[in-house]
């Protein structure tokens, strides 16, 4: 089995050596990323290996047919870039539904610590042997309510954590879990009240045409004064510019995104020698109250370990026994 492996990282590299030389899958790695113009690269393999910022749209899904691919093999959890229903019926795609929910929920703790307890300003602060403490103010979690947008494996992982801080937490889920509402600490709402009742909310859904731009200007208008808006799903959950906005007003009291709309050609890339040209994001960026991150939530040895292992898994299991349970389609 031969498998094109795009958006290639130095760190995806040694996972994937190990899990493919144990499985006889030779894989050629490519830097770019797939989309109509690289396609062509697939030619002679049985399977494209992508991740979230790789284009699988109609064009590059018929492309590959022709080429003879018989697998798209995502190395991630969410697919909102394959154009799924096209695929249905021409090329199959398998994805690695969890790999830890825990690296993902702890990263969107991170960012919600460091900046409610501005740690951001304090490092940059202290190796200056500056040890003013003007402007560090923060406040505790103990007691505050957080909204949770999502309550599968990372959303319920979230609320754990959470949890342990001695937060309440008001849930909103189109399909709810059946045994996560307590009728006390853990509550599950309608998106309104979550909005309005949260000082923090955290997204955990994916993204799809129901749930893009969930967070607008109106979603930031019902909110609380000061709501801290935590991203670490996908970024067009969130309307930047209402973001933006509302930053601005004061409405929103801080941001921690690990996602962006507009992400696919900046994040994952050194883009220090160049100027940006995405003024929404620079904005964000240069706000004190705004922690970015680019789409690193994922990225612990333990998720690169099970994300290798199971894409592997899933590209034998297709290959050999012609089926696979993580096929999206
Ligand atoms: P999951 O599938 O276990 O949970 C998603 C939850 O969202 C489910 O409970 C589902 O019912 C709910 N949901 C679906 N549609 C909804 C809607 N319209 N409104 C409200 N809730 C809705 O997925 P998991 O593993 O918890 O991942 C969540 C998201 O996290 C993924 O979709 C992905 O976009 C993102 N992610 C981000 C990573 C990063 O590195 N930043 C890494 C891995 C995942």
């Amino acid at each position: 089995m031969r498998l094109a492996f795009f958006d290639t990282k130095p760190y995806d590299k040694p996972s994937f050596d190990k899990y493919s030389a144990q499985h006889g899958i030779e894989i050629k790695y490519f830097e770019t990323k797939l989309n109509a113009d690289t396609a062509e690269l697939a030619h002679g393999f049985d399977g494209v290996c992508v991740f979230v910022n790789d284009t699988v749209d109609a064009e590059v899904i018929d492309k590959l047919c022709e080429l003879g691919v018989k697998v798209i093999a995502l190395r991630c959890a969410g697919f909102n870039n394959v154009d799924i229903r096209h695929a249905r019926g021409r090329i199959s795609v398998v994805r690695v539904p969890a790999y830890s929910p825990y690296a993902v929920a702890e990263h969107a703790i991170a960012l919600l610590l460091t900046s409610i307890r501005r740690i951001h300003k304090a490092y940059i602060r202290s190796r200056d042997f500056n040890f003013s403490l003007s402007g560090l103010t923060g406040f505790d979690l103990h007691g505050k309510t957080v909204g949770v947008i999502g309550t599968g494996k990372i959303g319920r992982v979230f609320i754990d954590i959470c949890r342990g801080f001695g937060m309440n937490v008001l849930a909103y889920d189109k399909f709810p879990a059946a045994d996560l509402d307590n009728g006390d600490t853990v509550r599950y709402a309608e998106l309104d009240e979550l909005l309005a009742g949260s000082d923090i909310i955290s997204l955990h859904c994916p993204l799809n045409e129901e749930t893009y731009h969930l967070i607008d200007g109106d979603a930031l208008e019902k909110c609380k004064k000061g709501v801290v808006i935590i991203n670490t799903s996908r970024g067009a959950l969130v309307d930047a510019e209402a973001l933006l906005a509302g930053i601005k007003s004061r409405k929103v009291g801080a941001a921690c995104l690990d996602v962006y709309e507009e992400e696919s050609d900046l994040f994952f890339e050194d883009n220090s020698g160049h100027i940006l040209e995405d003024d929404t994001l620079a904005r964000l960026i240069s706000m004190p109250n705004v922690i970015v991150t680019s789409h690193q939530a994922f990225l612990t040895e333990d998720a690169l370990e099970n994300i290798a292992e199971t894409t592997v898994k899933n590209i034998v299991g297709f290959f050999e026994n012609g089926e696979c349970p993580n096929e999206v389609c």
